[in-house]
């Protein structure tokens, strides 16, 4: 058994972070997201993992290097162009030698683990099996529709207007060589890509025998900002608090905080749970509940909540809240003193700013 995490892609919703950095790489709880579903994979006893990677293939490469830090070996595929998820599976057909395999997408996080669903696929006979959630809007997601005495998938609909059921598609799925012959049959959608749901469709539609797993636990897709955010706050509820670096006097920190080595809290209030990288320096500042503060920042005369502000960036003297925010690396914000007194901005393509 082998995996494939797939970390190409356009990353379209999350521009301007994924103009210049990739999005499987943007830090949940301190942590990139990529890194969730490689341990994801470890923990589930596989040990050879093929990542597919884009344009942003070097800083993967990077991050994750052999796969000796997660007791792994990774394999890089580079994908030309982001063709679609079927298309990612097209290219590992060599690597994946007539293995069987778990394909994840790199930007979900399935925080229980899909060990389950990888020993249900080894027990079964089964030539796919893909992970399903009950969801409130199912019209927005691809969509299962199942055999309920069996579990076996009859039908797969993409963003259905009218959903057979309320199950979709996770973005975890187990395959056997089988979906090779599927991924080589179909044919680009109106979006010019090769779909999974079409590649899984040709196999129900020629007696393959794909089956449903669901699972109880929350998952995510953090493609979108307040999908990121949601997870970043879901993943700092269940972590312990940590104290390494220096917390002055005159500073409060409450509930599940974890302050890296190296990081300074100078008269400021930082209420949990939120986790502030190595390096830091809080001063005079208000970090509040579901906030990550990547290593290297400075936040002062500020307040900071449920935001994401990834490594080097300084957030000084703006005598407000930053909320709902994901700032991305190096980035200052800051007031202008200069006369007259204006907004003064350099944003990259796509930015959004919110003022009040
Ligand atoms: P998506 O989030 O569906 O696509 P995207 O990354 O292009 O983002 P957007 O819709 O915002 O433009 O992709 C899911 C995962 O699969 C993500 O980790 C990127 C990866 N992917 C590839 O590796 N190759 C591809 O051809 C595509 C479409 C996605």
């Amino acid at each position: 058994m082998k995996a494939l995490i797939l970390s190409g892609g356009r990353g379209t919703r999350l521009r301007p972070i994924t103009h210049t950095s990739a999005k499987q790489l943007v830090p949940v709880a301190n942590k990139p997201i990529l890194y969730y579903a490689i341990e994801s994979v470890k923990n589930a006893g596989i040990d050879e993992v093929g990542i597919i990677v884009g344009d942003t293939h070097q800083e993967i490469r990077a991050a994750c290097g052999n796969g000796e830090q997660f007791g792994c070996r990774i394999t890089y595929l580079q994908q030309d162009a982001p063709l679609g998820l079927a298309h990612a599976v097209k290219i590992a057909e060599d690597y994946m030698a007539g293995d069987s395999f778990v394909m994840y997408l790199g930007d979900n996080l399935v925080p229980d683990g899909i060990t389950e669903l990888v020993k249900d696929f080894q027990a079964g006979s089964y030539n796919a099996q893909i992970l399903l959630a009950h969801v409130p809007k199912p019209n927005e997601f691809g969509v299962a529709e199942l055999d309920e005495r069996t579990g076996r998938v009859v039908r797969l609909e993409e963003k259905p207007a009218k959903p057979k059921s309320d199950l979709a598609l996770v973005g975890v799925y187990m395959f056997d060589k089988s979906i090779f012959t599927a991924v080589n049959a179909i044919k680009p959608s109106a979006r010019g890509e090769l779909e999974i749901t079409d590649a899984i469709q040709y196999l129900i539609d020629n007696n393959y025998r794909v089956q449903s797993h669901i699972i109880r636990g929350w998952w995510k897709d953090t493609g979108k900002l307040e999908d990121m955010l949601e997870a970043n706050r879901i993943v700092l509820d269940s972590l312990s608090r940590e104290v390494l670096g220096d917390v002055d006097e005159t500073s409060q920190i409450h509930g599940k905080v974890r302050i890296g080595p190296g990081a300074r809290i100078v008269n400021s209030v930082v209420r949990g749970p939120a986790v502030i990288g190595e390096n830091c320096v809080i001063r005079n500042a208000y970090v509040g509940p579901f906030t990550s503060i990547s290593c290297g920042c400075i936040v002062e005369n500020s307040e900071v909540e449920h935001s994401i502000v990834l490594e080097g960036s300084s957030i000084q003297d703006i005598g407000g809240r930053i909320e709902d925010s994901l700032i991305g690396k190096n980035v200052l914000v800051g007031r202008s003193a200069n006369r007259p007194r204006a907004f003064r901005l350099m944003l990259g393509d796509n930015s959004q700013v919110g003022l009040i």
